[in-house]
Order: structure tokens, then sequence, then C-alpha cells
């Protein structure tokens, strides 16, 4: 049996003054000291890349994710990174996860996954071919109540699932947020750097992540309506979808991002015809199951409570009343990928959870695609191109 040792973590994308995502990867790599930010190629110009680098405390900082790659690559075994964290803007993803793909390299990538289905159907058959952990950063999926709802749905405490309501509405993009020099609105409503679509992209592929990952369904036709409301916006800043699940069952997908007021408060309620089970954000630490003529059950998050499967123990932290939320959210997915790197390299570690997978990554692209084409026609049903 192989010994434990710290793994060796890359980022691409994540550095720079005014970036949002790369600080929460940090600290979610961070949290258990059994990762370090060990190669930075942080930034799109090669100077601040490097000196993003410097400033972070990466052990090498690199100007570029191609020198990164080839640098690495070189490197013995014993040295090189474990796996990259890919948090650039959508359009960057598929170059940048390819490359490290092809230098060996484990892969943890933002969602989108990519910005066109073909390039997603490229990045599975390139993980396929490798061998090579890769994971989706769909955070909700990190949250332990999340989590325990898959286990629910998968108890058949819901039963025969019915329906599925996914939502996800922000405010931000309510006005020409873009015109504010705010950089994130600025390349998400850019079609050549976001995708087809853009809150569904951004959001909506959240809210379906849900129906994937907890009621373990997916879309097999979608009616869309994909709708801007900021003058001369170029993608859509609002997304609802009705679908046709692979059980015969129904889903609504509603994801908006100019919804005044809401604050990413995303959630679920998985509808099986012996109960439901029903989650939110604003309330990420409890879990309510209801059953036809029973007092409701709310399961509360505390790493003390014998409730949670052996497959959740691993991913708790504190106990009960103590708040655990995003970064934590985070640290559990790249948790899971170090425990996926951990069995490979022979350590004895627990089972990793089924987060996200690059086949996830490549599903959430073939449901935005298909919503995008049925926008186009009206709303028309469209088929979901299956990805497995
Ligand atoms: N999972 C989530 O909940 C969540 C939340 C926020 C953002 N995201 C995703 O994270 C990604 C980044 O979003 P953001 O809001 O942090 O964007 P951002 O604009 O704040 O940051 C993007 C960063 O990427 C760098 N960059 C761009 N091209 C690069 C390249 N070729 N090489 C190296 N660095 C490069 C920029 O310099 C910048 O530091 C997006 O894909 C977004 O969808 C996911």
């Amino acid at each position: 049996m192989a010994e434990q040792r710290k793994l060796r973590v890359g980022m691409v994308g994540g550095g720079g003054p005014a970036n949002f995502f790369g600080a929460p990867h940090r600290r979610a790599i961070l949290m258990d000291n059994s990762a370090e930010l060990t190669a930075g190629a942080l930034r799109s110009d090669p100077q601040g890349s490097l000196e993003a680098a410097r400033e972070l405390f990466f052990t090498r900082g690199y100007p570029d994710y191609q020198t990164m790659f080839r640098e690495e690559g070189n490197l013995p075994a014993q040295e090189r990174i474990d796996y990259v964290t890919i948090v650039t803007p959508n359009d960057s993803h598929y170059p940048i996860a390819k490359a490290a793909l092809e230098t060996g390299i484990a892969v943890l990538c933002e969602k989108p996954l990519t910005i066109t289905l073909d390039e997603s159907l490229d990045l599975v058959r390139l993980a396929r071919q490798t061998n090579l952990p890769f994971t989706v950063a769909y955070s909700y999926t990190g949250l332990p109540m999340v989590m325990l709802a898959r286990e629910l749905v998968r108890q058949e405490e819901v039963g025969n699932i019915r329906k599925v309501e996914a939502w996800y509405p922000q405010g931000w993009l309510a006005g020409r947020t873009e015109d504010e020099g705010v950089q994130q609105a600025q390349w998400r409503v850019d079609p050549s750097r976001a995708g087809a679509s853009g809150c569904g992209g951004d959001i909506g592929t959240h809210a379906y992540e849900f129906i994937r990952f907890v009621a373990g369904l997916s879309a097999v036709q979608v009616q869309a309506r994909l709708h801007t409301f900021a003058p001369g916006r170029r993608l859509d800043d609002d997304f609802t979808v009705l679908a046709r699940l692979s059980n015969d069952g129904i889903a609504t997908i509603a994801a908006s991002q100019v919804t005044i007021g809401a604050q990413n408060d995303n959630g679920f309620r998985v509808i099986g015809d012996k109960g439901t089970v029903e989650w939110t954000m604003l309330d990420h630490m409890s879990l309510r199951l209801f059953k036809s003529g029973q007092p409701v059950q709310i399961f509360r998050l505390g790493a003390e409570y014998g409730y949670f499967p052996a497959s959740i123990a691993p991913y708790l932290r504190l106990p009960s009343g103590h708040p655990e939320g995003f970064h934590e959210a985070l640290a559990n997915l790249h948790k899971t990928i170090q425990l996926q790197i951990r069995r490979r390299n022979g350590e004895h570690v627990p089972e990793p959870f089924p987060h996200p997978d690059v086949i996830d990554g490549a599903a959430g692209m073939a449901f935005i695609e298909a919503a995008v084409r049925s926008s186009e026609n009206d709303g028309a049903w469209t088929d979901v191109q299956p990805v497995e």
C-alpha cells in the first residue's frame, strides 16, 4: 500500500485583482491540508500570469498554460502536478483540458464544460482514452445535503419520480452590468466566450445537473424559451425549459439573471409517487422530505448525526449548528478527484462520491444545445443528444 502524500495542484485562470472564482478554488484546495498550490498559469497575459503566481505563493509560475503543461510534463512524476483546476472563461476550457489530458494530467474543470457539444464529446473521448480522473465543478453537488438528497432518492424514499423542478434565479444582470466595467459580466454576455446560451450555460446548467445528480434522470426532449431582457445584449439572460425525462417524467428548469433580489437561491424539488425531497441554497444546511399523511422530516447538517451514509461521512467537517457551505462544497469536489487520484496511486482511502464527471459535463452541453435549438424554433420539442 502506497504512503499518503500531499497532492500537487495546478491552476489555469483565477488570478488578478478582478477575478472571481480562483480564490474560492484555492481555499477549497487548501482546506484539508491534503494538497498544495504547485503550478499556476493564472492570467491571460504572460507577465500578469507570472506575477499572480508569485503573489499567490504558487511553487511554480508559468506565463501560459501551454508552457505549464510542456514543462510539467517534462518533470519527473514525483514533482509533476497531479491534477489541474481550470477556472478560465468558458471558451478556453476545451483547449486547456485537452492539453492537460494529452500531458497525462487529471482535470477538475469549471462548468459549463466547453462552449460546444462537439468539444465536450472530444473531452469524453480523450478522458476515456487516457483513463484520467475528470471532475466538472457543479459546485452545489458538493454540498452534503444535496449529496444526501441523491442518496434518499436512490433509497427510494420518494418512490418513482414523476416530476423534478429545478431553479436558479439571480438578479445581477438585470441592467447592462457589462457596461459598468464588470469583468465577469463582459465575457458572460459574449457568445464567442460564453457559448450559445448566456444564462443557460452559466446557471441553467447547475439547475439541470440537479436532475442528473439528485434524481438520476436526464432530459430526452426539451421545449425552451431563452429570452434577453437587457436591451442590446447578445445572449439570453433568462432561460425557461420544460423537459421530458428519461423515465417519462417531467421537469421544469428555470434560470434567470434578471430576478432582482434573488440571491443565488437555486434549488430543486424531486417529486415521486411516495414523497418529495426538497432543497434550497438559501437554507442549504437543511433537507426536507415530505411523505403523504406524515409530518415533514427535516434533515440537518452535522458531522455527528448518525443518519449520513458512509458514502457522505468522509465529506463532513463540522458538528451540527456550525455553518459549512460554499467553500466546503468546492472542497468536496476537490476531495473527490483527490480520492480518485490517491486510489490510482495505491493509497488506502475512502471511496470517492460519484460527483459530476466529464460525461455529466458533456450531458450539460447537450441539454444547453437542445434548449438553444428549441428556442430558435419557437419552443418546438427538440431531442437532447444522449451522452453516455
Ligand atoms: N461552479 C460555480 O459555481 C462557478 C462560479 C463562478 C464561476 N464559475 C466558472 O468559472 C469560470 C471563471 O469564471 P470567473 O467568474 O471566475 O471569471 P473571471 O473573469 O473572474 O476570471 C477569469 C480568469 O481567467 C483568466 N484567463 C482567461 N483566459 C486565460 C488563459 N487562456 N490562461 C490563463 N488564464 C486565463 C483571466 O485572466 C481571469 O483571471 C467560468 O467558466 C465560470 O462559468 C463557476
